[in-house]
């Protein structure tokens, strides 16, 4: 057994993991990354694209920011399309905010690249990892890497390590409390060779089911369609995705222009928070910790608001001794994971088709629907969450 130590084990190489490696970095204070993925795994798994302005801004403030400030895209609103009709939703004239498009796996990629430039230990393809003595000053990570067996020696343990990690599972029964919601459908995404044929996203509720339009790049478009929960892939082959996609954002005078498609999958959906975020000397943080529905593009940014909370508050430790930042963490993320639960899922009850078809739920949803697009104070509601509430 080799044994190592250090001052924060992180496990999870995800967007969590890698930007608090970063933020402890900058204040210099020692970190492993352990990831049980290999690197060319994690840099290519296409997920989230949507980053409101405070991730944008840590992003900028940890330097990894260079290819997001000249590629990404800034988006100053969104559709919503309902009844036949598109209704723009002009979230920086209501919040004075607006979002970036740039993806997760962008991120990932450039994080990655500096931490390795850095020459900060970041370990790809560990196996058997498991956490140890969590209740105890010196909690350890167990695992094996190219073979041999290690043992590192930490002073906290960050469990970065999304939602089927070893962290979670690793506290004993009792401690949490769950609180989760299933929903009866998925999402079917796909990224196309096509350039995007909105100038903003694209939220669409029609009678066959819900619908998003976004993009990457201005060559690569993103999209996604409302399907069952375990949906079968087989059963979507790219003209079936097309036709789809096209019925459901339909628009007299607009085309949705098709392209070759390079990678797509589906995502069943749920809502999940666990109470607290953290045991011992064990801190949750991102996935780990809760999952949203995708509708309010808020996991990843979720996922960095936590780290953000945790960085700060293990400067602060390591700086003046004080646990106070550390004592208040869960307490802190929790205030915003639950108005993000709330959003994400308001957010999808409204615009995704029910089961049942039940009618009063039908006129439940285009009245809320009808309710955002004409009054300023409900349509400033959704644009501020959707932007990122400030001081949550
Ligand atoms: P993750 O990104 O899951 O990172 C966790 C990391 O830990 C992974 O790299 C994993 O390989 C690693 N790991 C797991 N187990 C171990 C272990 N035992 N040892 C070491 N490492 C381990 N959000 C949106 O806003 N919009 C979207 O369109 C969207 N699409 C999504 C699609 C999918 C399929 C999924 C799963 C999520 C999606 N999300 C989306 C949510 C968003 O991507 C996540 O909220 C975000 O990735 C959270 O970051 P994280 O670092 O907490 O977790
Ligand atoms: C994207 C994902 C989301 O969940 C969302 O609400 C908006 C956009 C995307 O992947 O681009």
């Amino acid at each position: 057994m080799n044994r190592l130590r250090t001052q924060v084990g992180i496990v999870g190489a995800g967007p969590a993991g890698l930007t608090l490696g970063r933020l402890l970095h900058r204040a210099g204070i020692e970190a492993v990354v352990l990831e049980n993925r290999s690197r060319d795994y994690v840099e290519h798994r296409i997920r989230a694209g949507v980053l409101e302005q405070g991730t944008v801004d840590l992003l900028r403030e940890l330097g990894v920011s260079k290819r997001m400030d000249r590629e990404g895209i800034v988006h100053d609103g969104i559709y919503l399309q309902f009844a036949g009709k598109r209704h723009h939703l002009p979230m920086r004239e209501l919040t004075g905010r607006s979002i970036t498009i740039w993806g997760q796996t962008e991120i990932v990629k450039d994080l990655i690249v500096a931490r390795l430039a850095d020459g900060e230990p970041l370990l790809f393809e560990v196996d058997e990892v498991a956490v140890h003595d969590l209740e105890s000053e010196r909690p350890r990570i167990t695992f094996r890497h190219e073979g041999e067996a290690h043992e590192l020696a930490c002073d906290v343990i960050a469990g970065c390590d999304g939602s089927h990690g070893v962290c979670r599972p690793a506290i004993p029964a009792g401690v949490l409390s769950e609180y989760s919601r299933e929903y009866p459908f998925g999402w079917l995404g796909i990224l196309a060779e096509a350039p995007p044929s909105s100038d903003e996203l694209v939220y669409t509720h029609t009678p066959d089911g819900f619908a998003l339009l976004s993009l990457r790049s201005p060559s690569l478009s993103r999209s996604y369609l409302q399907v069952d929960h375990d949906e079968d892939l087989g059963a979507w082959p790219d003209e079936r995705i097309w036709a789809e996609l096209q019925r459901r954002t339909a628009l007299e005078g607009w085309t949705l222009v098709e392209g070759p498609i390079l990678e797509k999958g589906v995502t069943g959906m749920r809502s999940h928070v666990v109470e607290p975020m953290r045991h011992g000397n064990l801190f949750l943080a991102g996935d780990a910790a809760h999952i949203v529905p995708p509708t309010g593009a808020k996991g990843l940014n979720l996922a960095i608001h936590d780290v953000r909370l945790l960085g700060e508050a293990l400067v602060e430790w390591y700086g003046s001794g004080s646990r106070a930042l550390l004592d208040a963490y869960s307490e802190t993320c929790l205030r915003r994971v639950w108005r993000c639960e709330h959003f994400s899922w308001w957010m999808t009850t409204m615009l995704h088709r029910l089961p049942g078809d039940d009618p009063f739920d039908l006129k439940l949803q285009l009245s809320q629907l009808r309710h955002v697009t004409t009054s300023e104070a409900a349509a400033t509601m959704l644009a501020e969450n959707y932007v990122g509430l400030e001081n949550v």
